[in-house]
């Protein structure tokens, strides 16, 4: 295969996960403004996307087993905490956007926990032994997902 298709399917993977995600946010707004028929619009383009960028990443055969996946993901969320967000946090001070500067200092602080699961869970899985069950919640102000003290040790 050719670099540019790679670098183009990695573009168009990333351009539908985020049509994904927006549509769901304009969904929830359409539910609000009282256009339940237009959130239904949403919602399904939204998955239709979602088809889309899964065929792209399976295209770059970039959707590995799970040790793989943990372990691409434990990298990913170290980046977040440790490269992309300390910047944009200073950026945003020096450019006095509080608002960016608390959503991105928000957001780096969970990065870590998130880092910190999937971190232990790899180990985990690489030791032989199957994760604890666990239920998690997901701060809707952060996005700190959190097991539930039932289940406590899982993940
Ligand atoms: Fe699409
Ligand atoms: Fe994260």
């Amino acid at each position: 295969m050719k670099y540019k298709t790679e670098e183009n399917l990695l573009e168009a993977f990333g351009g539908e996960s985020k049509a994904n995600r927006r549509y769901l946010f304009y969904a929830e707004k359409a539910e609000k403004e009282g256009f339940p028929q237009v959130a239904r619009l949403f919602r399904a383009v939204a998955e239709a996307e979602t088809v889309h960028a899964r065929n792209h990443l399976n295209v770059l055969d970039a959707i590995g087993s799970t040790r793989d996946n943990l372990l691409a993901a434990t990298i990913g969320e170290h980046q977040e905490f440790t490269g992309m967000y300390p910047v944009f946090i200073e950026v945003a001070k020096e450019e006095r956007n509080d608002r960016a500067d608390r959503s991105f200092a928000l957001a780096n602080a969970v990065e870590k926990v998130h880092h910190g699961y999937f971190e232990a869970t790899l180990k985990d899985i690489k030791g032989g032994k199957t994760p604890a069950d666990a239920t998690y919640y997901v701060c809707q102000v952060c996005g700190n997902p959190a097991p539930s003290a039932a289940d406590p040790g899982g993940g």
